[in-house]
Order: C-alpha cells, then structure tokens, then sequence
C-alpha cells in the first residue's frame, strides 16, 4: 500500500510517501523551492517523493493531508464572529487565506495530481502530530504530549499510544485544549514582542533566554490560569490573537514588560532595553517549562508509562524537554528530528496506515534522513567549470582524515553525506562543522557564514556512548539529544574546551551521534578525537541566515561560495577555496 502524506497552507509544507507501512521518502518544499518556510502546495515535495521512489500518482492508495481544513474554517469564522466588531479587519483576510486554498484542499489535490477525490483523506492535525511523534518512535506503549500553536482548533493535546503484539496500533486522546488557548500562541506573542518572526524567532527567544533573568514570571503567569485537570487557560485580557492577525498583544502586554522590540533594533545586552528584553525572554520561557513539566507529570501519574512521545512544534524547545525528562517522571522522552507541521506529513501518512487502514505496526527506521542524496559528481563539475580546486580522496578513510585534519586546523568545513534531513535540524547530512574549542570560530562562523545573532548557540555533536563525558545527561539524556532535542549542561571541567559550543549559561543543545545510523558522521568524530583528544564537533545547520538548509550538491557549492566556509566536501570529493591553477582565490562574494 502506496500512501503520500502532505503538509501545506500553514508554514513549513512537506511531502511523504509511506510504502508498505514503512517511510520511504519525506521532504520540505522550502529545500526544493528554496524559499524558506515556504507554505505553499507543495508540488515539488510530492513530485520529488514520487520520482524517487519510483511511484506514479495513480499507483498511489491514498493521499493524506494534514488537517481538517473545514474545521479549521470553522474555527476562522466562529472567532472572527465571536469578536465581531473587532474582528472586522481579520475577518476577510482569514476568509480569503481560507477560502482561497485550505478549504478547497481535495479539489487541488485530485487536479493536481490526478489522484480521485475518493482516495483524499484528512486526518485532524494534532492526530497527525501525535502519530509523527508515536508511530515513527521505538515504543511499543507510551504517552503522548502535543502542543503547538493551532491547528484546527486543537492547540494542546494529550493521550496514549499502543502498538499490540498482533500489530494492531492505537492512538488515545485523552483531553485537548483548544484555542485560544495555547502554549504555541503564548510563546509567539512574546515572539512577537521581541521583535522576531513568529514561526522562526522561537529559537531566537530561547537563546536569549539563557541572558536574562525571569524577573517577569509572575506576570507571564498571570497571564496563564491554571485549571484543575493540570491544564490552563489563557487571560484573553493580554491577548489579541484571537481577534486580529495584526498583532498578538494587547495594551496591558506593554504596561506590564515596557515597549515591544522593533523588528531592526539589535539586541544590545549592555542597554537597559536589551536586558530588559532578555529578562522577558527569560520569563515566558521559564512560565513555559513550568506549565509543560505539570502536564507530563500529571499525564505520568494518570498513565502510569514509562516512555513520553512528544510533538508538535513546542517540542523544538530542547530546554523545555530536558526539564520534562528530568522532572516530569517518564524514563524516556522521544522527539521527533520533525515535531512541527513539516512531520506532519510523515505523521498523517503512517496514522492513514496504522490507524484508518489497521494494518499493521511496521518498525520504522530511527533516523531523519529520508530526502535527496547528494550527488559528488554534481559537486565535481560544478567546482570544476568554476575554477577550483577539486580533490578525489582514495578511499572513505582519507576523506575523512583528511577532513579531521582541515578541523583541527581550524577550517570550517561544509559536508554534505547522504540523504537530507526531514526538520530543522542538521544532524551531520548538510551540516557546517567545525572545532568546538575556540570562541572565535563561533564569531567567525556568525559573522562569515551564518550571518546571525551572536546571542545564538551552536550546538556539539559527540558519539553516543561518549556524550556523558562531556556534557552531565539524566538517564534517557542520550536519547533525547538524538537528535538533539534537549539542552543540556556541559561539564564544567570542558567548558574551556568546548567554548565555541557552550552557551553563555554552560548549557549546549547536544546531538548523540548513533554509530549504527551515522557511520560516516561518528567515524568523522573519532577522526577528530584521534587529532585532539575531544571528538566533539561543532555541528550548525548547512545555510546562511534566512535560506532553507542546502539540498543538492549546487546549493552547497553556492553557499561555499558566498561564504567564509574553507573547505566543502560531499563523498569523496573535497573542494577548497583554492584555484586548480594554484594561487589563493579572491575573497568569498557575498
Ligand atoms: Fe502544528
């Protein structure tokens, strides 16, 4: 059975195809249609997965989308009428959005495809989360925690799954809580505040969370009232979510934390403002987590299991997790390498399998790399036809020594192995990696490459079995930095040591590399470690500032090309900033 699983419409659209109860293929537009976050129809995503896999639309059994796109109408018109005469603005603005695409999904999925109206399905959106959460993890009965910021109506969502001996799986919701009441929201409207787009900015707010004190808290809080059943509701008073797109919060929002950041305005931690930011940062951060580990608790207590599937996109907060895993009781806590909307493509595909179909469990592969292999020849003569130098290694061991070696001098490298990664993260597939030792590489790398904030961590990847030697994990700790869902402190005994990975407040967001699923990334490790004695690595995302994560070997190069990176290598092929005539290049064009 052939079932492709699409996101779209939101933020971050993907695609999936699920064969035979197993992923086979999974990508985000944004990595084809280079245009980051992109939310539109993702053709290229579903085009691409077909392709590749060898599966016409016509062969496919079902096509899932994410949501319900009628109730999430309903819940555009039900709150635009309820804040009626406020809403006035909204209101057609959502109408048109809505209208426009969401509702008319089954429409653009059979003409665009060619796929019968009979084989759409819609699977509610936090179902599709929990199952991306649940059925991808290696569980066979745990809780389940979704939050994100909302989706039909759903903005929280909380229940159990169970994979039986005779394969049959089930999802359970026990409670959800629905807007406008949200974690998700909460976290943007500060996002807002802060001044950093919403949907991409929440990484920034917890970064700067770790410079600031949460002096603000029991204003946060107040703003978070909590119910009896463990859950909350929010004060609509502070509030404007729910009744203009314009802006999130209210008047009494400034009253109680100053004047908002204008977008343009940098952070300057040495005003009174900047700090002042940082301590907002800091409060909804803190409010977040607290509300977030009574919720695990609670679902502890009532469950009585032992593993935590989390998802949904407030599951990208790894500060959050590493508290629910310490506090909230459960042995494991499973994330998801994609908790937010672009999972869900992946989710909806295996919920449309196990659950509508009830066929049974298939034990999925505990990685993220399920989208297009970089090609070295590409890499090869690109770099050639411009100019560089292009070095073939021997063999697999000299690529990498070689590559330890350009490391440990201090280059920074691009590396691209295998197939792209599904989610935000680079774990070691398209990622830029250097020494984790010096402070300056970070600057360097922010400055030449990144083009970003400085007050954003870079995280450390390290081989599993070793990670607790560098950085003190809670049991099930090596799990969640998998694929690098938790902060963690690093041992102060390394900090010196792994300056450029350790963040202002000694935590570092850290990535256990699996040998049996990363051989060539954990083999790099060792290699570096044999040089230096630490096989750590700083490992960030392969991408400047605002551009989607390079896909193909091209998008590597012109990224190589445009920035301080000084050596870039994909298989064997290793390409420095050096021209095949000899002679140093001119500065990088950026
Ligand atoms: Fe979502």
């Amino acid at each position: 059975m052939k079932i492709l699983g699409v996101s779209a419409h939101y933020h971050d659209s993907a695609a999936a195809l699920v064969v035979d109860g197993v992923p086979v293929r999974a990508i985000q537009e944004e990595r084809l249609s280079r245009r980051k976050g992109d939310a539109a129809f993702p053709l290229a995503a579903i085009e691409w997965c077909l392709d590749d896999a060898g599966v016409a639309p016509e062969d496919l059994d079902a096509v899932v989308f994410y949501e319900k796109p009628m109730l999430k109408l309903e819940r555009i018109l039900v709150t635009a009428l309820r804040a009626f005469p406020r809403s006035w603005r909204t209101f057609p603005q959502a109408m048109r959005n809505t209208l426009g695409e969401k509702a008319w999904v089954k429409g653009i999925i059979a003409s665009r495809l060619g796929v019968s109206p009979r084989r759409i399905l819609f699977a509610e959106h936090h179902r599709s989360h929990a199952a991306a959460a649940f059925l991808t993890a290696p569980t066979r009965e745990a809780a389940i925690l979704t939050a994100d910021g909302v989706g039909e109506w759903t903005t929280l969502s909380v229940g159990r799954g169970v994979k039986r001996d005779d394969g049959a799986c089930a999802i359970e919701l026990l409670r959800e809580l629905r807007f406008p009441h949200s974690l998700g929201l909460l976290y943007s409207a500060f996002t807002a505040f802060l001044g950093f787009e919403v949907n991409e900015g929440e990484y920034k707010v917890m970064g700067l969370a770790s410079y600031g004190t949460p002096r603000f808290a029991e204003q946060v809080r107040a703003m978070v009232k909590r119910t009896p059943d463990g859950a909350f509701a929010l004060d609509l008073r502070w509030f404007e979510h729910h009744t203009t797109a314009r802006r999130a919060w209210s008047a009494r929002f400034v009253e109680a934390f100053g004047p908002p950041r204008p977008p343009h305005v940098p952070v300057d931690l040495a005003t009174p403002d900047g700090a002042r930011w940082a301590d907002v940062a800091a409060s909804v951060q803190r409010v977040l987590e607290d509300v977030l580990v009574d919720l695990a608790r609670a679902l502890r207590a009532e469950t009585g299991l032992r593993d935590l599937c989390l998802g949904g996109g407030v599951a990208l907060n790894g500060c959050a997790n590493a508290r629910i895993l310490r506090e909230a009781g459960f042995e494991r806590v499973l994330v998801p390498p994609a908790p937010g909307d672009a999972g869900c493509a992946l989710g909806a595909a295996l919920y449309a399998d196990r659950i509508h179909f009830g066929r049974p469990d298939r034990p999925v592969p505990d990685h993220a790399a399920w989208g297009n292999v970089v090609d070295p020849l590409e890499l090869e003569r690109v770099a050639r036809e411009d100019g560089l130098r292009v070095e073939e290694a021997e063999d697999d061991r000299a690529v990498l020594e070689g590559v330890a070696d350009a490391l440990a001098r201090g280059c920074l490298v691009g590396w691209m192995d295998g197939r792209l990664e599904l989610g935000p993260r680079a774990l070691g597939n398209r990622s830029i990696l250097a020494a984790p030792d010096r402070a300056e590489t970070r600057d360097r790398l922010n400055r030449e490459v990144k083009y970003r904030e400085e007050f954003r961590p870079f995280a450390p990847a390290v081989p599993a079995e070793l990670a607790e030697r560098y950085f003190v994990l809670p049991p099930g700790g090596v799990r969640l930095a998998r694929f690098m869902s938790g902060v963690f402190p690093v041992r102060p005994e390394w900090r010196a040591r792994l300056a450029a990975v350790t963040h202002v407040d000694g935590t570092a967001r850290v990535q256990a590399v699996d040998r049996e699923t990363s051989p060539r990334f954990h083999a790099l490790l060792a290699a570096f470690g044999r040089r230096t004695g630490v096989p750590v690595l700083l490992n960030t995302s392969f991408n400047r500032a605002g551009e989607p994560i390079v896909a193909r070997a091209v998008e590597g190069y012109s990224t190589f090309r445009r920035s301080g990176l000084d050596l870039l290598v994909a298989g064997r092929c290793l390409v420095s900033k050096e021209r095949a005539a000899g002679g140093a290049l001119e500065e990088a064009v950026s």
